[in-house]
């Protein structure tokens, strides 16, 4: 696995790749690297021939009272990772490579990122949007890599590849969870004992409604208290809505069409989200 913090000998890296006619996929972080970007990883690996791996913690997401400075960072770790599953290249650039000063350009992102968490976290999804779109212009890969477990993100990448005529196929991974259910997440290692063990019902409440969906249930009022009736143990519910899956309508009465069932809540100074799937058959 070769190592690169400069774009200028990453592409110079990856020219001769795609020269020889190689697919390249390629795995967006901000590091701290569990199982979730694992499952991506895996699958990059699996369906093209050479893959890219990006750890950034992007500072144009973050608002300006979040995480940025005690986001979870472990290189180390991170490399050993990425090196046992298979990653060919690991781009690691500091801010300024990425944001050189007299940066002036965003992606402003439409609709699909208005509700959720562009409703709580401001400018969020523009910062997301600017960076994907810079690292897909430095790596142009074939494929690229996201897990469900950021749905909201998933529809925002997506809409944006197809307005804006991106050459990259965007795949979605199933959220991988814990024993117990909690989607894993890198802002977990935030959580107290005590705060882990109530974070469980975050995931116990959706995918109750999800059970229920399965049983036949379609009322969305119906589905919502059910989730919500196990989400006890939280403080603060910034949202719990159902949305359609492509587009991110609200779901009105009864859900016919593929819906995601989404909740964002903080636990003790943590805030996590989780989502599922409703498919109707
Ligand atoms: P980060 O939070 O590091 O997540 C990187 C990728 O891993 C995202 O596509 C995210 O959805 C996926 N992921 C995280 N937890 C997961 C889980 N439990 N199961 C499956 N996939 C999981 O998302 C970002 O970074 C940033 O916004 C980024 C896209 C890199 C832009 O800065």
């Amino acid at each position: 696995m070769l190592t690169f913090r400069t774009i200028k000998s990453l592409t110079q890296c990856l020219r001769g790749y795609r020269s020889s006619g190689l697919q390249v996929g390629f795995v967006p972080t901000m590091g701290f690297l569990h199982a979730g970007h694992r499952a991506l990883i895996d699958e990059s690996v699996a369906r093209c021939d050479i893959t890219v791996v990006s750890i950034f913690v992007n500072p144009t997401q973050f608002g300006p009272n979040e995480d940025l400075d005690r986001y979870p960072r472990a290189l180390e770790q991170d490399h050993e990772l990425c090196r046992t599953a298979g990653v060919n290249l690991l781009f690691v650039p500091d801010a300024t490579e990425i944001y050189p000063p007299g940066f002036q350009t965003h992606v402003e992102p439409g609709p699909v990122a208005e509700p959720l968490c562009g409703a709580v976290r401001p400018g969020h999804f523009r910062g997301v949007a600017t960076v994907v779109t810079k690292l897909f212009n430095i790596v142009q890969p074939d494929a690229a890599f996201f897990g469900q477990k950021d749905f909201q993100q998933c529809a925002v990448i997506r809409q944006m590849v197809r307005d804006l005529n991106m050459p990259v196929e965007i795949v979605t991974v199933p959220t991988v969870r814990e024993p117990d259910g909690l989607a894993l997440s890198s802002r977990n290692s935030y959580l107290s004992p005590a705060d882990r063990e109530r974070a469980r019902c975050l995931s116990q409440g959706l995918l109750a409604a999800q059970a229920a969906f399965g049983e036949g249930e379609r009322d969305s009022q119906r589905l919502l208290e059910i989730a919500r009736s196990q989400m006890t143990e939280v403080e603060q519910l910034q949202y719990l809505e159902l949305r359609d899956a492509r587009t991110l309508a609200a779901v009105q009465s009864l859900v016919e069409q593929p819906a995601a069932l989404c909740v964002a809540a903080t636990i003790g100074p943590t805030r996590l989200i989780d989502n599922v799937l409703l498919i109707p058959p």
